[in-house]
């Protein structure tokens, strides 16, 4: 019960995103928070009060001017009477009243007269995130110590449109109130961590390129983990699908020369974790327009020559960092190939694991590993991807912490 006695105010703004509340209150009463639920006229327009005060179990409050409430509690002490104001979603129109003070409703008045940390997880559609009052909204709020969790990358409820914009998940949202609420223990803290994620494209021609079945959930698993325990996270991301994790400075770059330059710009670090599924061979020389197919002449050979190991390089270059960690995806003598690799790439750890199509872990939300040191190997039981990433994350923060 990490939230046990903590009171969360939750500010409902008027935004599709709203459904997702009710599974956010949910999940932090069962942390043991106790939920106050602010709505907007909006929000009622997307969920009841009715199904918002059930699942709080609390008085559903709505009306700036209705006397009841006001004699109740009133808006000041609605304000104060609560360890943590959190609004979710954050419509653009409520982020650009908190920025200029307006104070024309009940979670716009409560907002203003609040003493106590406010969080927000803004929503909305992304070329409203991305319009020029809403950035300047955003600048204004953060200078105000405003905490922000999200929007996140993704497909829109209503549209379908992709971009920035989407709320973030409730959990996700519970682990950033979480870390507002309850400091936990961050080992990592001042250290500056590498990982790389996904697959690498190696273009043939302007449409065309090599590539391979990496997902980047591993990576983008492990980046986000080793941030959650303090660490200061960039993850350099192959062209991957899924959003990009939370508190993660993000550097998209597609082939793998572009991955070695990306991290070898963010040199110095504590640690790096190479887990991208770097293209073994690149084009020698993609063609500047597409290949066309001749009549009854056979293709064209592609020439391939060696891309550049990053891994290794890292292992071995003049300013490696003090954890080196490498990944191994084997279909065949897992052990032997990842105790090689150790020697071969400069690594400290090899995270070895089997990828034959019966496994089902590339791409895959689940991993079975073995972790090969100097000082022996350990095999883990399969695990969610997420849970491979938490313990990798614990076990470099206990390897750094034992040669401090
Ligand atoms: O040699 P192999 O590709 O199996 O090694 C896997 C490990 O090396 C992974 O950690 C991967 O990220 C890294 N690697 C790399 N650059 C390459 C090839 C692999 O960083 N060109």
């Amino acid at each position: 019960m990490e939230l046990q006695g903590k009171r969360i105010l939750l500010i409902i703004s008027g935004g599709i995103a709203a459904y997702k509340s009710l599974d956010l209150i949910r999940r932090l009463r069962e942390r043991g928070a106790t939920v106050r639920p602010v709505m907007s006229r909006a929000a009622q327009e997307f969920v009841t009060p009715l199904a918002v005060g059930a699942l709080s179990a609390s008085h559903v409050y709505t009306d700036l001017f209705s006397r009841e409430d006001e004699q109740d509690v009133g808006h000041i002490r609605l304000a104060r009477e609560c360890d943590l104001v959190l609004v979710a979603p954050a419509t653009a129109d409520l982020m650009a009243k908190m920025a200029h003070g307006l104070a024309d409703d009940l979670p716009s008045a409560v907002l203003l007269a609040t003493d106590r940390p406010v969080l927000i997880a803004p929503a909305m559609n992304p070329v409203m995130w991305n319009a020029a009052p809403t950035r300047r909204n955003v600048e204004t709020l953060k200078a105000d110590s405003i905490s922000m969790i999200g929007p996140m990358k993704g497909e829109m409820a209503e549209s379908g449109e992709a971009g920035t914009g989407r709320m973030a998940e409730p959990l996700e949202i519970v682990a950033a109130v979480l870390d507002l609420l309850s400091p936990q223990d961050k080992p990592l803290a001042g250290k500056r961590a590498i990982v790389t994620s996904g697959p690498t494209h190696e273009p043939i021609d302007p449409v065309r390129y090599i590539a391979n079945r990496s997902s980047g959930k591993q990576g983008h698993a492990i980046a986000a983990a080793l941030a959650r325990l303090g660490a200061d996270v960039t993850l350099v991301s192959g062209p991957v699908t899924i959003p990009d994790p939370a508190g993660v400075a993000v550097n998209h770059v597609e082939t793998a020369d572009q991955m070695l330059s990306a991290v070898l710009s963010g040199l110095p670090a504590d640690i790096a974790v190479m887990v991208a599924a770097v293209a073994d061979w690149r084009v020698v020389s993609s063609a500047g327009q597409k290949i066309k197919k001749q009549p009854g002449e056979p293709p064209a050979p592609l020439q391939l020559a060696e891309n550049p190991d990053i891994l290794k390089t890292i292992g071995h270059h003049a300013n490696r960092p003090g954890l080196v960690i490498g990944f191994a995806a084997e279909t065949q003598d897992v052990e032997t190939n990842g105790r090689r690799k150790l020697e071969a790439k400069g690594a400290d750890i090899i995270v070895a694991n089997d990828v034959s199509p019966a496994t089902g872990i590339m791409g895959g939300d689940r991993n079975r590993v073995k972790v090969i040191s100097r000082s022996g190997i350990e095999q883990w039981p399969d695990l969610s991807k997420d849970e491979v990433a938490a313990r990798l994350a614990a076990l470099i923060a206990e390897r750094l912490s034992s040669t401090a």
